[in-house]
Parts: structure tokens; sequence; C-alpha cells
């Protein structure tokens, strides 16, 4: 594992940051990309190894990002670089929802194998996680036959108009779009008791309901671990009525928390689990994978051009067989001295009132000292630019929360380093 993150130490951060290069690109950039973007800090990047970036100036960033939990083998990992040459020398594109190919296959057969369940199971393909969110959506309605479905406050899904209305995290993500797709209700998460008690009681009748849409650790709504029973008991409430439990394990999945799926944490298993991020270690795709028989939709009722291209899918196959061999076994292990790091962190400095995630799917919530916890988002935010500037790629999510989402080639050294790195900068901003 070493070998793809070489020898270089870092991070090396060579020039003022954003260095004269990076400048010059923000500024082309800002005139003539979409003003919705979040760009967060002003990193330029020409290539990746490993856990490791370099800018245009030649400094060199210690990523906890992955590309938003992406790269989940690392930046341009040489197995996977070499699966997509040896792909894309052969067959670029041929429409899988129109005509056969073997990676597309494939990858469908290793998808129905790693992910819980032995029961039968099939693949739809896609490009991104909001279509596979989409595609969730529409079977559930589809296969049911039943309008209302059930998600929660604090989920993102996705911005498409259908993964949108499933989402809850922010106003912005969601304001001045609508109406969005009706039948959506959200409910606070951990809050299992609410189905029963509130909403079918007082909104809609259970055999109104296609499905509950659900995080298995909600993501950008904070990296939040929900209480140990919920999976279960959300799971129990959908066999007692004949709704479908439908995972997102986009962020969560492909290994992150040191299971292939975050929801085996729990041991429950969802009728469609929905991936996407980290499947392919960067190349767009997405993917549902249903029990077979929710799978029932007819030819023609829904399909992508680019779905599961052969490019995607092949770099796809590579990025499993590294997880299995030893990457999720590694998020396992660094996640594990990770977290006890941050734990250390804590008992060190008041800033950080909570610690949690799994794997590594991690985050430190920003509170304000001596305030019995309420969210400090200015604290998260400084953090995130003061370890920046010192070669540390870090991102925000919920209120005030700073996460740690590396790929999962990181080693213990350069887990380290980062946690050298937040205490410094937690140091500087008392
Ligand atoms: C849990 C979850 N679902 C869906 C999505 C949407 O994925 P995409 O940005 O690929 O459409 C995201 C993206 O952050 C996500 O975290």
């Amino acid at each position: 594992m070493l070998d793809v993150n070489h020898e270089i130490t870092v991070p090396r951060i060579r020039t003022e940051l954003p260095g004269p290069l990076a400048r010059q690109f923000v500024a082309r950039d800002e005139r003539v990309t979409s003003p919705s973007y979040t760009r967060v800090y002003p990193l330029v990047v020409a290539r990746g190894q490993g856990a490791m970036l370099e800018d245009v100036d030649g400094n060199w960033f210690l990523d906890f990002n992955a590309g938003i939990a992406v790269c989940s083998t690392g930046h341009c990992h040489p197995r996977v670089v070499e699966a997509i040459h040896r792909q894309s020398s052969q067959l670029l594109h041929m429409s899988g929802t129109d005509f056969y190919y073997p990676a597309e296959c494939e990858l469908a057969e290793k998808l129905t194998q790693i992910t819980p369940g032995t029961f039968p199971k099939k693949v739809f393909f896609t490009n991104s996680g909001a279509e596979a969110l989409e595609a969730a959506f529409k079977l559930a309605r589809f296969h049911t036959r039943r309008q209302q479905v059930i998600a929660f406050l604090g989920a993102f899904h996705g911005r498409t108009m259908g993964a949108l209305s499933l989402t809850a995290s922010k106003v912005t993500q969601r304001h001045g779009f609508g109406p969005l797709v009706p039948g959506v209700t959200h409910i606070p998460y951990g809050d299992s008791a609410a189905i029963e008690k509130t909403l079918f009681n007082r909104l809609m009748a259970p055999d109104e309901v296609a499905a509950i849409f659900v995080e298995p650790i909600q993501g950008e709504g904070g990296y939040i671990v929900p209480p140990p029973e919920f999976h279960r008991e959300l799971k129990a409430i959908c066999e007692k009525y004949g709704i479908l439990y439908v995972v997102d394990e986009v962020q969560s999945g492909m290994g992150r928390t040191g299971r292939m799926c975050a929801i085996e944490h729990w041991g429950v298993e969802p009728d469609i689990v929905c991936l996407a991020k980290g499947i392919a270690s960067g190349l767009p795709l997405g993917a549902i994978v249903a029990r077979a028989d929710v799978m029932d939709w007819p030819p023609g009722s829904h399909a992508s051009t680019f779905g599961g291209n052969p490019v995607a899918c092949a770099a796809a196959l590579e990025t499993i067989a590294l997880l299995q061999e030893e990457l999720i076994a590694n998020a396992a292990r660094v996640g594990e001295f990770l977290i006890a790091g941050l734990k250390a962190l804590q008992a060190r400095h008041p800033a950080i009132g909570d610690v949690r995630g799994k794997g590594l799917m991690l985050a430190i919530e920003l509170v304000q000292p001596g305030s019995d916890k309420l969210p400090a988002p200015d604290a998260a935010e400084r953090l995130v630019q003061t370890c920046f500037h010192k070669g540390l790629l870090l991102l925000r999510c919920g209120a005030s929360a700073v996460r740690l989402c590396p790929p999962l080639v990181i080693t213990r050294e350069q887990a380290e380093t980062a946690l050298a790195i937040i205490g410094e900068s937690l140091a500087e901003m008392e």
C-alpha cells in the first residue's frame, strides 16, 4: 500500500497560498464557471498520488477529502489506472442499457455479491449519486404502486429534482427550485418512533408509503451516527407494512467505514442499496442494487445512455478488488487510530465538542467553549482554512463539524501528520 504514497513527505508548502499560478486559474475559473459551485479554498490541483495532491505551484497537500469521499483507492492508484488504460484501448462506450459488454455484466455480478443479503439481486447503473437516488425513487414507486416516501431531516441525497426532494440538508440547496416532487415527508434522523406514532397516525396510511430512504450514517448532514437500534427498527417497520428499505450508501459505502457497506455495522439487509462516489475511484459511476423481485420494471421504463460506461466499470472492478484485498481493513485500522487521536485532541481542546464516525468517515464537532456545546460554525470554518494553509485538506459538514474522509490508502504516519496539524491549528485558534 505504501508504494502508492511514495517517499515525498507531505505536506510541503513552498509558496504563499494560493500561489501565483493558482491565483491565475482561480481568476479565470471564476469568470466562466457556475457561481453555484462552493469552492472552499483556492486549491488548484495539478496531480494526485495516493493521499497526496500537488497543486499547480508545486505545493504538496495531504488529502483528507478524497474528492469528497470518492477517491477510495487514493489518487491514480496504479492498478486502477492500468485497468482504465486497458479498457479504454478496447471499448470506450456502447450504451449499456441497449447493448451487452463484459465489464458491465461482470461488475453487476460483483455488486450483487458484495452488497448485504444473499438473496438474488439486480443492478441498474447510473453516472452519479443523484441519479442512483432518482432510480431508487422511481423503482420504489413503480414496484409498490405507492406514492409516498419517508426521508430524514439532515439527509443529503443529491440535487436533481427527485433526489433534491429527498434532500433536507441546507435551505440553499432547495431555495428557489420548488415545487419539488410531491409525496416526500421528512422526520428527524434517528427517530424511528415518529413513523408509527406521528406519520401513520396523523398524515398518511402505511399502505401509501413506497419506501424509507436513509443514509446509514448521515453524510453532508454532519457525519451523524444514529442510535444503535435505529436501522433495525426502521427495517422492522418496513417489513410490517410492505415498505421498501432503501439505503443511500453513496458516501458511506465502498469500504469507507471499515465495511463494504456501512449498513453492515447494524446487520440490516436493505431492499435497495444506492452506490456512487467511491465505487470507481474517481470515474463517474453510480448504481442501485435491488432485490431481484423488487427490480421488476419492464424494458424501456428506465435507462441511461452513459450509465455503466465500460471504462468506469473496469475502474470499479479493480477498485473493489483493492478494497477487498486490503483497503477496507486499512480503513478500519487507521480509522480506529484516528478516532483515538481525535479524542485525545478533544481532551486538550474545549473547542471540540464531539468526535464521531466509523472507519474513515469521521468528524469533529466544533462548539463554543464553555457553552454547553453550542455549535461554532465560524470555528469550523477557521479550522478548515488554517489546516489548508498548513497543507492539510479538510471539509466541513453539518452545522459546525469538520469531516475527515481521506482515501482508504492513508497510512498511520499520514494520520499522525493530520492529527498534528489539526492540533496545531486548534492551539493557534485558542
Ligand atoms: C449520501 C449521498 N447521496 C447522494 C449524493 C449525491 O451524489 P452526486 O453528487 O454524485 O450526485 C451525495 C453527494 O454528496 C451523498 O453524500
